[in-house]
């Protein structure tokens, strides 16, 4: 059995090796490249591929695929907003991802990141690289007296609830699918209007579908409190970049952490140090004091990485002997 693994990174390599060794029944290969409808073509001869999320999985990529005979895909991560379910059907594709690989790698980065915004240590941080050492105006929040509503309550969502109450933050939460806990915990609000209104910082936790794009947009954050804290480790598509930069120039959103961007493709994994930055609003939004940006890398821990190698080529090796894994896709 052959697999061949798409995008490996210099910190997966040594995972996927003794993934490899410990299953000497499989070969396991790989490449730094990206799969494309292109580059589908290494995995000619493979009986399975092995990707993450980055670029767009189009029709043609699964065409081509087919064409060397794959109908295998496991993906490392959790987001499946990348890929063709219908061409994937057409061409009779199993695909799994990889959805508890380390909730706490993102849950614990949005609470980091909230946290920070709150006591306002990223502007204290430069003042002081500026040996700026005085102390106003740059006076913080305590996290116990605010309260934070957490859109989505999955496995993400429900691991920062945990961490939040443990600062001693009222926590609300709003989701369309209840998790009996968080309901026996009562705290799911009716609506995303109650969700907005009542919280001083709000934390993104959905996958990214056509019904939730540009959720953040002028209207719901005209009925969040004024100087709102918003933290969106999720997808950049649920924010309208144009009505988020609105709502921090009028001080409406007091502060932004965001690990996505809705037109990130590109433009992050990518050093831009030397070169002329290509996204005017990207910049603006960096440029900011009160405006915290990773570049997708809220889950990049040991840990998760470790997992999403392990656990995808587990789901690769279960289509391979004719089962499903746990995390086959159903579409
Ligand atoms: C995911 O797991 O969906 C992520 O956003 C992480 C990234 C490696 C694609």
């Amino acid at each position: 059995m052959k697999i061949f693994a798409y995008g490996i990174r210099l910190d997966e390599q040594p995972v996927l090796e003794q993934w490899g060794k410990e299953h000497s029944e499989v070969t396991v290969d790989f490449t730094d490249q990206l799969l494309t409808d292109k580059s589908a073509a290494m995995a000619k001869g493979y009986d399975a591929i092995n990707v993450y999320q980055q670029l767009p999985y189009s029709r043609a990529t699964f065409e081509a695929l087919s064409n060397q005979g794959i109908h295998i895909m496991a993906m490392r991560n959790i987001g499946i907003d990348n890929l063709d379910l219908k061409a994937a059907k057409e061409f009779n594709f199993k695909i799994s991802n990889t959805p508890a690989y380390s909730p706490n790698s993102v849950a614990e980065h949005a609470a980091i990141q909230m946290a920070r915004l709150f006591r306002r240590t990223p502007e204290m941080d430069a003042k002081v690289q500026n040996y700026d050492l005085r102390w106003a105006p740059t006076i913080g929040k305590e996290m116990r007296q605010q309260t934070i509503g957490i859109i989505g309550t999955g496995r993400i969502g429900r691991v920062l609830i945990k961490i939040l109450q443990g600062f001693g933050s009222k926590v609300i939460a709003y989701d369309c699918y209840h998790n009996s806990e968080i309901e026996k915990e009562g705290l799911y609000v009716d609506s995303l209007d109650d969700l907005y209104r009542l919280s001083d910082g709000i934390s993104l936790h959905v996958p990214a579908v056509s019904e939730n794009f540009h959720m953040i947009n002028d209207a719901s954050i005209a009925k969040m409190k004024d100087h709102v804290i918003i933290v969106n480790d999720s997808r950049g598509e649920l924010v309208d970049t144009d009505a988020l930069i609105k709502g921090l120039d009028s001080g409406k959103i007091s502060a932004f952490a965001t690990d996505v961007y809705e037109k990130e493709v590109g433009i992050f994994n990518k050093d831009w140090s030397n070169k002329t930055f290509p996204d005017s609003r990207l910049k603006n939004l960096i440029d900011r004091p009160n405006v915290l940006l990773t570049p997708h890398t809220a889950f990049y821990t040991e840990t998760a990485v470790s997992a999403m190698v392990n656990e995808s080529l587990n789901a690769d090796l279960s289509f391979l002997n004719g089962k499903q894994p746990a995390s086959a896709l159903k579409f």
